[in-house]
């Protein structure tokens, strides 16, 4: 197949003006982002999902900084072509504007990534604002935002009466407005969302947000059926790869008990003439 050329934000920018759908997924390790690579997707989002899709915890708000920048840097090198983004975590961004560009600093320097993401709306506007004086990409997500699914009663999809979906379409134009290049709309009704997508001229993308948008993410572990707690309404699943990683294991096992495994072509076998001598040398210790 022949080699793609890098994706960037002009590649991305161009797809939207010309009506190209944009694929993405979310990648938390080296493996799975070769896959995704291999699959030719746009984009990779390091998500601060992989607290619960990695590393086991209830929520997306134990998540630090060294655990993103350690699985954003394996995706990094994993995905040289696609378009790497990174995730900034609870607590990252919400201290300060100093804050927030050193952490998204961060990401560019140590895992060289190509884009920042952070959550929130109006209230964040001076957050993306000073990432983007420090010349990094950036990419909104409003909506349904987990760091504050607290303060939204749970993590309950957004803008589905009109005053809520007049706060939605506020903070999308004034992250435009605030110069970001990407923005993520999670758990919003489709006409919602078509509309901000229509309205913008960044890229914007849906997750749980209807097929109108610019581009749609997915986390890879719905996808591929491998998040076990709960699977939210808008995730279609491709795959029951917890099926196929248990089935082997259970195979394994049985071959263990049975005496099936390891089997003569799993062994190391003595070298030519070698057996002989070995025979003679155990009956020494006879
Ligand atoms: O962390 C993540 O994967 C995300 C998506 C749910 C949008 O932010």
């Amino acid at each position: 197949m022949e080699k793609r050329k890098k994706v960037t934000i002009l590649t991305l920018q161009a797809m939207k003006e010309r009506g190209e759908k944009i694929s993405w997924l979310t990648s938390y390790d080296y493996p799975t982002a070769q896959f995704a690579e291999a699959a030719r997707v746009d984009m990779l989002l390091v998500g601060d999902s992989l607290g619960m899709c990695v590393y086991g915890y209830e929520s997306t708000v134990p998540v630090t900084m060294d655990q993103c920048i350690v699985h954003s840097e394996a995706v990094r090198r994993a995905a040289p072509t696609a378009f790497v983004m990174g995730d900034m975590p609870f607590m990252s961004y919400q201290k300060s504007d100093e804050n927030a560009v050193a952490n998204a600093g961060r990401f560019l320097k140590e895992a060289g990534v190509d884009a920042v993401k952070l959550e929130g709306g109006v209230r964040v506007i001076s957050r993306i604002k000073a990432i983007l004086d420090a010349g990094i990409v950036v990419c909104g997500h409003i909506g349904l935002t987990p760091q504050s699914s607290g303060q939204l009663g749970g993590h309950k999809a957004q803008g589905r009466t009109v005053e809520s979906a007049k706060l939605l379409i506020e903070d999308a134009l004034a992250i435009e407005q605030a110069g970001a290049q990407l923005l993520l709309l999670e758990a919003v009704p489709p006409e919602v969302a078509g509309f901000i997508t229509d309205k913008l001229s960044i890229p914007v993308f849906g997750i749980g947000a209807g097929a109108d948008c610019d581009g749609q993410l997915l986390i890879v572990s719905d996808l591929i059926g491998q998040f076990q707690a709960f699977t939210p309404k808008f995730v279609k699943q491709y795959a029951n790869i917890a099926e196929v990683i248990t089935g082997a294991m259970s195979e394994y096992i049985r071959d263990i008990k049975a005496g099936t495994f390891p089997a003569s072509e799993h062994c190391y076998h003595m070298l030519k003439g070698e057996e002989e001598k070995f025979k003679q040398l155990v009956k020494k210790y006879e």
